[in-house]
């Protein structure tokens, strides 16, 4: 079984820990598939039932993104938004997303610090995606942990960068 990779960055040319984490995941091509939104999409005109069936066949789906406005990028909350169709993810036919695994892979710009409710963000990350583990439930998918690197937008050195990609696979390794 392939995990799937649901890759939504506006800007991977200028990213930083994206792009490394997507040099990281093209080395295992048998078992990882990278679906680039931004790539596939420049439009921003999504196939639907082309995303459904990409779905339909993989049971462990990630979602890759920087953190945005403490959401996601405007392109993976359409995808959210237009793929999830009433009697297909919801609805009371509507079960193709049930039991799969869903992660969220996020690089976050802020310090780590910085998410709590004593912190200037005054939210933890795991409050920020209330959001997609209220989704995860609605349509009866099991929500990961959350894997995520901080200081993503400045101040992560080179060393930390290369340490995620790796951690990053570690991630999918264990919760496959
Ligand atoms: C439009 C925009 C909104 C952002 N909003 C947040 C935010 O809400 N919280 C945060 O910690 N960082 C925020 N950032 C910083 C990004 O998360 C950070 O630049 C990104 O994770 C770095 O990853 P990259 O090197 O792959 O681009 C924002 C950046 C941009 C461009």
């Amino acid at each position: 079984m392939k995990t799937l990779v649901i890759l939504a960055h506006p800007d991977i040319n200028h990213s930083n820990v994206n792009k490394r984490w997507k040099e990281e995941l093209e080395k295992y091509p048998n078992d990882i598939i990278i679906h680039e939104l931004y790539e596939e999409y420049p439009d921003w005109n999504i196939d639907i039932a082309k995303e459904q069936q990409l779905l339909e066949s993989n049971d462990f789906v990630i979602l890759q993104f920087p953190v945005y406005w403490y959401s996601y990028p405007p392109l993976l909350k359409k995808w959210l938004d237009d793929v999830f169709t009433h009697g297909w993810a919801y609805g009371s036919n509507g079960n193709k997303l049930k039991g799969k695994k869903i992660g969220m892979a996020m690089s976050i710009g802020d310090k780590e610090e910085n998410y709590s409710h004593t912190g200037s963000v005054g939210f933890s990350a795991d409050e920020i995606i209330t959001p997609f583990k209220a989704t995860a439930a609605h349509i009866g998918a099991i929500a990961l942990p959350y894997f995520s690197v901080f200081r993503a937008s400045f101040q992560i050195s080179s060393e930390e960068v290369e340490q995620s990609a790796n951690d990053f696979i570690k991630y999918i390794s264990k919760y496959k």
